[in-house]
Order: C-alpha cells, then sequence, then structure tokens
C-alpha cells in the first residue's frame, strides 16, 4: 500500500462519489505554449454538481456519523458552493442540514440557493458579509439546536478542518496514480484557493509523498500573506495528524488575479471562462475555477514553466454559478 492510502485507512470516510475523476489533457493550450498543460475534472466529483467539497465531505460525513451526530450546520454566503455540496452530501447521508448563509435573503433564489431550496434544507440568512458574524449565528444555531436534543456537527466555511482536508490529502495520491497512468509527472499543481483546505490536503500529500512539484494555490478572496499563513496552519495540522511535516517555504499563494474583491470578475477571468467553454466544453465559474485558469493561462504567456513540462489545473468546480 502506498503512504498516502496507509495513513489516510484509520479515518473513517465515505466513498459515495464518482472518484477518481478524469484527467483532460488541454491539446489548444499545450500545443500553443509547448508545456503539456492537464485539466483535472474535480467539478464532477458527484453530489449536487460535484466540486472540491465533496472530497472534503467525505471525510467530515463520516467522521460525523462516527459521533453519531444526526444533524448538519455548514456556513458559507448565500452563493456558497460548499453549502449546496453539504446539503446535497447531507441529505444523501440521511442527516438533517442546516445551512448558515451570509447576505440578506435575496428575493429571487438563482444557482446554489435555488438548489438548496429544492433540496430542503433549513436556510438560516444572515445579513452581514462578516465571516466572523457567520460564525456567530451559527455556534447559536447548534445551541438551539442541541437544546432540542440534537446531535450536531458543525463545520466551518468552506469544511476547511485537518479532518476536511484530508480530501486533498487523498486527492493529491489519486493525482499520482493520474501520473502513472498518462505516463507524465507534473511540476506544478494549480487551482483556485480561499478558504486554505485545498491547498492545505495537497501539501500534506505532497509531504508525506516527498513530491518535489509546486502547489500554487490562486487566491480568489484574501491577500497573498494572509492565505499563505492560514495555508501553512492548516497544511501543518493536517499533515501532524498523518504523522508528516510541510514545510512553510513550499506554502505558494498568488494573489494577482483575485481583480478589485472576491467575486468580482475581471476581463482575464471572463477571457478564461470563455477559452474553456470554447475550446474543451468545460464549463468554470467566474469567482473561482475562472480566476485560477486566468492565471494558468497568464502563466503559460509568460512563460513561467519551462517548455515540455507538465502542469496540472483542478478545476474545483463552481460553475452553478453560471446560473446566478
Ligand atoms: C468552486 C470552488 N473552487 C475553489 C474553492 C477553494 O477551495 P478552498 O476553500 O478549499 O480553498 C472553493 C471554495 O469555496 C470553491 O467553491
Amino acid at each position: 500500500m502506498d503512504t498516502i492510502r496507509e495513513r489516510l485507512a484509520s479515518f473513517p470516510r465515505l466513498r459515495n462519489s464518482l472518484l477518481p475523476t478524469p484527467v483532460h489533457r488541454l491539446d489548444h493550450l499545450s500545443d500553443e505554449h509547448g508545456v503539456e498543460v492537464f485539466c483535472k475534472r474535480d467539478d464532477l466529483t458527484g453530489f449536487g454538481f460535484g466540486g472540491n467539497k465533496t472530497r472534503k465531505l467525505d471525510f467530515l460525513l463520516a467522521h460525523a456519523q462516527s459521533l453519531a451526530c444526526d444533524t448538519l450546520i455548514a456556513i458559507g454566503a448565500n452563493q456558497s458552493n460548499f453549502c449546496r455540496m453539504a446539503a446535497s452530501y447531507g441529505m444523501a447521508a440521511g442527516l438533517e442540514v442546516h445551512l448558515v448563509l451570509g447576505g440578506a435573503e435575496p428575493e429571487t433564489p438563482t444557482g446554489n440557493l435555488r438548489l438548496d431550496h429544492l433540496l430542503g434544507v433549513r436556510c438560516h440568512h444572515v445579513d452581514s458579509t462578516d465571516w466572523g458574524d457567520w460564525a456567530c449565528a451559527a455556534e447559536r444555531l447548534e445551541e438551539e439546536l442541541a437544546s432540542r436534543g440534537r446531535r450536531v456537527y458543525r463545520m466551518p466555511v468552506g469544511g476547511s478542518t485537518p479532518r476536511g482536508a484530508l480530501g486533498y490529502v487523498d486527492a493529491f495520491g489519486e493525482i499520482l496514480r493520474d501520473q502513472s497512468r498518462l505516463d507524465v509527472e507534473f511540476s506544478a499543481i494549480l487551482h483556485a484557493s480561499s478558504s486554505a483546505g485545498t491547498q492545505a490536503g495537497l501539501l500534506a500529500g505532497q509531504a508525506l509523498a516527498g513530491w518535489a512539484g509546486e502547489v500554487l494555490g490562486i487566491s480568489v478572496a484574501k491577500p497573498q500573506t494572509e492565505l499563505e499563513s492560514e495555508v501553512f496552519e492548516l497544511a501543518h495540522a493536517t499533515a501532524a495528524d498523518l504523522g508528516a511535516a510541510v514545510e512553510a517555504s513550499r506554502v505558494a499563494v498568488d494573489e494577482c488575479y483575485m481583480g478589485p474583491a472576491y467575486a468580482v470578475r475581471t476581463p482575464e477571468c471572463e477571457e478564461a471562462v470563455t477559452l474553456f467553454a470554447q475550446r474543451y466544453g468545460i464549463f468554470l465559474d467566474y469567482v473561482y475555477s475562472g480566476k485560477a485558469a486566468a492565471a494558468l493561462i497568464d502563466y503559460l504567456r509568460k512563460g513561467r514553466f519551462e517548455k515540455g513540462a507538465a502542469v496540472l489545473f483542478i478545476h474545483t468546480g463552481g460553475n452553478v454559478e453560471l446560473f446566478e
């Protein structure tokens, strides 16, 4: 058994998602720039239109079940992909699901919120954009539900705890198997980064495997230094639970593709979303995967990767946003 599988074996997980995810060679970009560019379709992980959060939920929901919890609380913005996936996976696992959603309740629900309503989960709106206010509201809700006898499993924004990050430790092992299958060696893995869990899990996986490449997180919400320290803290805790250590020098976040703020469209992101749709039939979104793809395209144009190198772009999902 490989080290990653061996170390993960002691953590309970659900295995209901559609894994492993497909990997496409992005022909035009590869041929144009002389770099082998691949896209891993983590938008196809199953449950509620898929996305990176399914992998975290595999471990989080199994943890909830191992603690005999019957109720789930997930936190996020009105358009949260994590909440939509927690709602769909949580319902399928037989749990009562509550979503604490930041931002005033819109008159006409669209995108993820519409799906949350379809799933029949309880939505609690908090009219604030401050993540701290959302967390306080979720704590109060947990107390209220507990006083009614519910056993609650409360997850932070993005499900980014050491337990949730195990989903991307596992994904890292899957990427190593993708490499063997495709007969390539990636020199870099690039993805959208926001609540740190995806990047932290990949870095912990890298530490376990002793992989020499770069994990590049493209920040869509936070300044570089802030996100780097969150990623390091979570990667450190995740790796420690697995008996490994992450070096701070491995943490790389690029804030240059975020634009003026979270969820504000940039022309480069619009170009990337259009290019992926028209050339590859792959739908990105304007909040996460489109900004990471904008970074990928810019890096290729600027010659950041060596000619002949292979790079992997993880499509982390989010394309329900196209229906907002
Ligand atoms: C579509 C999509 N991509 C990327 C991310 C970033 O993942 P993480 O929060 O683990 O950094 C998110 C998180 O909300 C997301 O919804």
